[in-house]
């Protein structure tokens, strides 16, 4: 299994090229499912999370070819709505060909995914939905199977914004019979740009940017390109290295999709230049602590709990750090200890007391988001730090050590 080490406390400066969203490019993929022709997927990064879903849409049928951070997929051919254990085990994200399948064949065979590090993570709301929109669903041998003719528009109230949920109703009602409305539904910048791609599919929603879409159910899709929106959660975590580290600045992103995080760093003495689409972090003379509660969007995004916790563990004094979307994400905790932090959790909040500094350890990447905050307490620490188990963040992050090599970080990865 690969490692990465790091000599750390070495100052950062120079410029990172922000990669297409992970949390974007998945449901993108999922929607190409479901048309025929040749589909175009732009700024597509190049992450072990897009490779299990091309496996995953291969084993369906679609034809793929990725080169470069281009994806075109054919879907003339598709002809086996089933996602097995075997994949969806490895990437709850899976899940998203549920919509775009039933709309496509009226059936859909996908496992049921299990939990995962950050606890149960049930399917609930997704399959409430789809037995509101008409769907038949048994459950048999761990797999979801859900049957309809044709979904019937309808309103859906979701309990919680559930991202992944109102993807998935998103795809199924684009072609349904009628109006569906979801309320309670997410606005992440991902959930909108999944909106504006069934569109330009020719399906018919408004409301994008709410938390109430309506989904006028059309006929029939077809095939459309697609560039990915910036990775808000890859730039959230070169702020957080910024913030303890030097001054970098971060290109190609969406400033507006990150106003809470940009926010809770100025309030912590780092210094912020904002254009339309670049960042530059100037580091805090001293950080302030600050606590922080994780909301849905555009609140603090929970997806850069771990990394805002990395630099609060260097802070002036005591802070929090609440996960209101995830009570179980603290896997990091633990780990950063290692360091010499000095936190400690008492249900869903971190309790923090700042030190003055952190030394490299051996240490282990257990999430995708988890180990990014490894990666920037090694590069705060006097001396080395080994990670070992990064394919989390192979999962998440396009070349994050040679990103940072490139703003002058001494990190290097060795193959095992
Ligand atoms: C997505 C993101 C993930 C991010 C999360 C929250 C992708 C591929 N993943 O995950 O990086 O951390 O949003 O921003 O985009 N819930 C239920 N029942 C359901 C669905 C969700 O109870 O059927 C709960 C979850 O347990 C959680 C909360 O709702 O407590 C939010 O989950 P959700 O927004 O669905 O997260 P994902 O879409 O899985």
């Amino acid at each position: 299994m690969d490692k990465i080490f790091i000599i750390g406390n070495k100052p950062l400066s120079g410029e990172v090229q922000i990669s297409g969203a992970k949390n974007a490019v998945l449901p993108i993929m999922a929607a190409a499912l479901m048309v025929k022709g040749n589909s175009k997927i732009t700024r597509v990064p190049r992450l072990k999370d897009t490779f299990t879903m091309i496996q995953l849409m291969e084993i369906i049928g679609a034809k793929c070819d990725f080169e470069g951070n281009t994806l075109l997929v054919n879907g003339d051919n598709i002809n086996n709505p089933e996602a097995p254990y075997e994949l969806v085990k490895t990437m709850r994200a899976s899940f998203y060909v549920l919509g775009p399948l039933i709309s496509r064949f009226g059936f859909v065979k996908v496992s049921l995914p299990g939990g995962c590090a950050w606890g149960p993570r049930p399917v609930d709301f997704h399959l409430k939905a789809l037995e509101k929109l008409g769907a038949k669903i048994t459950l048999k041998g761990g797999y979801i199977l859900a049957e309809a003719k044709r979904l019937i528009g309808c309103k859906i109230g979701l309990d919680f914004p559930s991202v992944g949920a109102t993807g998935n109703i998103l795809m199924a009602a684009s072609t349904a019979q009628g109006k569906t409305i979801i309320s309670n539904a997410a606005r992440e910048p991902e959930i909108g740009q999944l909106c504006r791609y069934l569109n330009k599919m020719g399906a018919n929603i408004s409301g994008i940017g709410t938390t109430n879409l309506v989904i006028d159910g059309v006929e029939k899709l077809n095939a459309s390109n697609i560039e990915v929106i910036p990775d808000r959660i890859e730039v959230g975590t070169f702020l957080a290295a910024g913030a303890l580290l030097g001054k970098i600045k971060l290109n190609q992103l969406n400033p507006k999709h990150l106003k809470s995080v940009l926010q809770q760093l100025k309030k912590a003495g780092c210094h912020i230049e904002e254009t339309n689409n670049s960042l530059t972090i100037t580091k805090a003379n001293s950080i302030k602590p600050l606590n922080i509660e994780t909301k849905v969007y555009p609140g603090f995004p929970t997806d850069l709990q771990a990394q805002w916790i990395s630099i609060m563990i260097l802070a002036n004094g005591r802070s929090k750090v609440t996960d209101n979307v995830y009570y179980d994400r603290f896997s990091h905790v633990p780990e950063l200890n290692r360091f010499g932090a000095n936190i400690k959790l008492k249900k869903n909040t971190a309790f923090i007391e700042g030190v003055k500094e952190i030394i490299g350890a051996p240490v282990m990447s257990t999430d995708i988001r988890a180990s990014a905050s490894l990666i920037i307490a090694g590069l705060a620490a006097r001396g080395k730090t080994e990670i070992n188990r990064v394919y989390h963040i192979d999962r998440g992050y396009e070349n994050i050590e040679d990103k940072f090599r490139q703003i002058g970080a001494d990190i290097w990865r060795e193959k095992g």
